[in-house]
């Protein structure tokens, strides 16, 4: 079995972290977002992993290389001259994906708990010729809004990010399709949401599967923030296969927390709830972090505050630093002593030795 994984578009809503790495190899839950997914491709069967890329393709390779062959899953680039959008990159890595057996798509950027075998199942047993698996959003308009039948999850509508209130079940960017779509893409930049799914809907070839369980796109710091969240709720529950992480336990931690196995925790401070600490991130004493990520290589000197924030790779954050209100920061900065970050945005290498006391972006 095959799938295509859309990993190209520059990521800008999840900037400054993807200025210095690509968007699916951002680390979520201390693994790349797009190995979350290719771990549970390969665990029903999937063989062949094309993934569809616009850009900078050697970094994607070269950190998920090994993981891949561990997963005994053949990884095949599909790169782009220009950005396909999200039907053309299909049209382009048709050879690949053209076996007369249905296969997946999936949109890089989205957590749950991957239940692809109960898709595939629904998929085999309507026979028609697309399945989007579907969710429903308190804020629809942001995402693709489907419209179906709730008895037998016949689409009869779908509109790309609506402007008027159509419906709360929206697309969760995961597809299982016939190779027959492939002869009506052309190899040129085509929205799959907004030209070949409408069409599909016309022709009563396209069905709905209701996903069961969390969801969430995590292609902007609030919502990544969130999918921290719903997932480590979801992984304490299910076991899922964590690699070099553990939930942490203990005095100082409000669970649940996730820290990598080369990190020593503090004596003192409190960690979590929510948090999840990546490789070689130092702590000193006496800190406090909530709701929040520390991305590998970091030290966080003694009694800072972080919370509702992303704290890049390799940065240094002063003493009695306090970072708040969905704060982003760049790979390699510095956080000068006693500062305060109000939702700040702060682009990669830059030092910082102001307050910022308005969300500001920092460049
Ligand atoms: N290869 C390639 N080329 N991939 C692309 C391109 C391109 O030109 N443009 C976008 N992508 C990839 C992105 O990397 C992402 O994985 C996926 O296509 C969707 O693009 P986003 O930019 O994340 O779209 P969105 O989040 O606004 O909306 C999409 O996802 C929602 C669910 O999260 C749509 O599919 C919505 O209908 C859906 O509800
Ligand atoms: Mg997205």
């Amino acid at each position: 079995m095959k799938a295509l994984i859309l990993v190209g578009g520059y990521g800008t809503r999840l900037r400054p972290l993807t200025l210095t790495q690509p968007k699916p190899v951002v680390e979520f839950a201390n693994k790349p977002m797009v190995l979350h997914q290719i771990e549970a491709l390969a665990a029903v069967g999937v063989d062949t992993v094309i993934l569809a890329v616009s850009y900078r393709a050697e970094l994607v390779e070269k950190m998920i290389r090994d993981d891949a062959e561990r997963l005994g899953i053949k990884i095949i680039f599909s790169v782009e001259d220009q950005p396909l959008d999200t039907a053309g990159p299909l049209a382009l890595a048709k050879d690949q994906l053209n076996d007369n057996e249905p296969f997946f798509v999936l949109n890089s950027d989205v957590i749950c708990g991957f239940p692809f075998k109960d898709m595939m199942e629904f998929h085999k047993k309507h026979g028609r010729e697309g399945t989007i698996a579907v969710t429903r959003v308190e804020e629809p308009s942001k995402y693709g809004v489907v419209v179906y039948d709730e008895k037998d999850g016949k689409i009869n509508r779908f509109v790309e990010k609506p402007q008027e209130y159509v419906g709360n079940k929206i697309n969760s960017g995961m597809y299982i399709l016939n190779p027959t779509v492939l002869d009506r893409i052309p190899k040129a930049p085509t929205s799959i949401e907004k030209k070949v799914f409408p069409e599909m809907c016309s022709k009563q070839d396209l069905y709905a599967f209701v996903l069961p369980g969390y969801w969430m796109d995590i292609g902007q710091p609030k919502d990544f923030l969130k999918g921290v969240r719903l997932y480590l709720k979801d992984v304490q529950k299910t076991n899922v296969e964590t690699g070099d992480s553990v939930f942490a336990h203990g005095p100082s931690i409000v669970e649940p927390v996730m820290v990598h196995s080369s990190v020593q925790l503090p004596k003192s401070g409190t960690i979590g709830p929510n948090v999840v600490i990546g490789p070689d991130v130092v702590m000193e004493e006496g800190i406090r972090i909530i709701n929040s990520t520390i991305l590998a290589g970091t030290t966080i000197r003694e009694h800072s505050f972080i919370n509702s924030s992303i704290i890049g790779r390799k940065c240094s954050v002063g003493r009695w630093v306090r970072i708040d209100n969905t704060s982003v920061i760049g790979d390699d900065v510095v956080i000068q002593d006693e500062l305060y970050l109000n939702g700040a945005c702060v682009l990669p290498h830059k030092s910082i030795s102001k307050n910022v006391p308005e969300p500001d972006i920092i460049m």
